[in-house]
């Protein structure tokens, strides 16, 4: 793919619905008694894969129109499965999907392409064991592929070492099958959307401060899920027009949920001009974001922020290369285990741009303001560091090439269409 510079990004632009909400809709949508429509489903390759599964579960999932409707079969009603579970790319669908097959009456087996291979499971091998499933890597090595033979499951509390929205959802979901009620405690607060979608499907979850709990065996009903707009993908747009001169985008209907919507505290620190439109705050809230081109300096992203950003950061990273000043990033060491290891592979490609940048322990350090040339980008199929470099493309002297572009299909499909038409 190669991305030129631009004199100006404008226009009016949806973007696809929320990753996230997305495979949580076809989950809950399997798990409760009747008929869940889904509309503004992401058809993104990771939430396909989390179709796939169900379906190879006898769930009966069709679309209706732009909509998808999605046959549940109530808390015990899934099938065990013929073939192997194929998650693809996806954590989501493989951390959350453990937590339920943790506790059915049958044995399945999970796995993934190469990528999803080296990310780490022993996160919920650890909790799951702990509530007496049978699961295990299968290459003992704490990575897919794994077996889970399923159990009755006893109620645990568990203290999760890591900020993850995908840990605490896995342990939740397991313990809608324990002898009681369940909770998980995180460092920082991770994104809530579980919580809030089983809540609205008829479970008993509550929070208090970073601490989540669910009681057993709840009836699901099915719902009606509208999906908002993802707020990790409207970030490649929120920086390309920013960074852009001349330019004024505005995002329709984006997920403004605050354990996601750090980005948005960023920009502003940086120095960004974004208005929120059209608030909603019923269920997921939701909002207009109108974009302008800013003038940006550098900024500190650390702590309890993290978790709010964690997707955001790789082009958090390009924002802050083309920013006045330093930018420091810290707590971030989760970058290292996602879709590739987003610290080394951010650092390797924004040099070859010219940036002045070091890859730490735990983030970057970024010296921004320094000319930036177009490069050849190898974004190891990481879909968010291809988006990113797109955007630095959109700005940068000379034009940008970026290999294995078409990764972009695990969260944004029409991507390069969107760009395009702003353009
Ligand atoms: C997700 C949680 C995050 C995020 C991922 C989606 C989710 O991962 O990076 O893209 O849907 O729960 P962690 O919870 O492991 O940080």
């Amino acid at each position: 793919m190669e991305i030129k510079k631009q004199q100006s990004l404008r226009g009016v632009l949806s973007v696809p619905g929320d990753k996230s909400i997305s495979h949580r809709a076809v989950m809950f949508g399997a798990l409760a008694k009747g008929t869940t429509r889904v509309s503004h489903f992401l058809e993104g390759a990771d939430c396909l894969s989390t179709i796939s599964c169900f379906r190879k579960m006898g769930i009966d999932i069709e679309k209706d129109g732009e909509d998808l409707l999605i046959h549940g079969r109530g808390l015990r009603g899934l099938n065990s499965p013929r073939e192997i579970l194929n998650a693809g790319n996806s954590g989501t669908t493989t951390r959350l999907i453990s937590g339920i097959l943790a506790g059915q009456k049958f044995i399945s087996e999970l796995d993934g392409d190469a990528s999803l291979r080296s990310r780490p499971m022993k996160r919920i091998i650890d909790p799951l064991t702990a509530m007496g499933a049978d699961i295990r890597s299968r290459m003992d090595n704490g990575c897919m592929p794994l077996r889970i033979a399923g159990r009755p499951l006893h109620t645990v509390h568990y203290n999760s070492p890591v900020a993850s929205a995908q840990v605490k959802s896995c342990v939740l979901l397991a313990g809608m099958y324990a002898d009681g009620v369940t909770s998980v405690t995180e460092p920082f607060l991770s994104r809530n959307h579980t919580e809030i979608m089983l809540n609205y499907f008829g479970a008993k979850v509550t929070s208090q401060g970073t601490t989540a709990s669910i009681q057993p065996e709840p009836e699901l009903s099915a719902r009606e899920v509208r999906v908002p707009g993802d707020i990790s993908s409207a970030a490649f747009f929120i920086a390309a027009g920013l960074l852009t001169p001349n330019s004024e985008i505005l995002l329709k209907d984006v997920g403004i949920n605050p354990t996601r919507a750090g980005i948005l505290k960023i920009c502003r620190q940086m120095g960004a001009d974004i208005t929120l439109l059209n608030e909603n705050h019923q269920g997921e809230p939701t909002a207009d974001l109108l974009v302008r081109t800013s003038s940006l300096k550098g900024t500190v992203i650390q702590g309890a922020d993290i978790p709010t950003l964690i997707d955001e950061i790789p082009v958090l990273a390009i924002m802050a290369a083309f920013a006045d000043g330093t930018t420091v990033i810290r707590d971030a060491q989760e970058l290292k285990v996602k879709e590739s290891d987003r610290i080394a592979v951010m650092v390797e490609n924004l040099k070859r741009m010219g940036a002045d940048i070091a890859g730490t322990d735990d983030g970057m350090i970024i010296r921004g303001g320094k000319p930036l040339h177009g490069a050849v980008i190898d974004p190891h199929m990481d879909h968010r560091v291809a988006m990113s470099f797109a955007v630095a493309g959109t700005v940068c002297q000379g034009a940008m090439e970026i290999t294995d572009g078409d990764c972009v299909k695990i969260s944004y499909p029409d991507f390069y269409e969107d760009l395009y038409r702003l353009g």
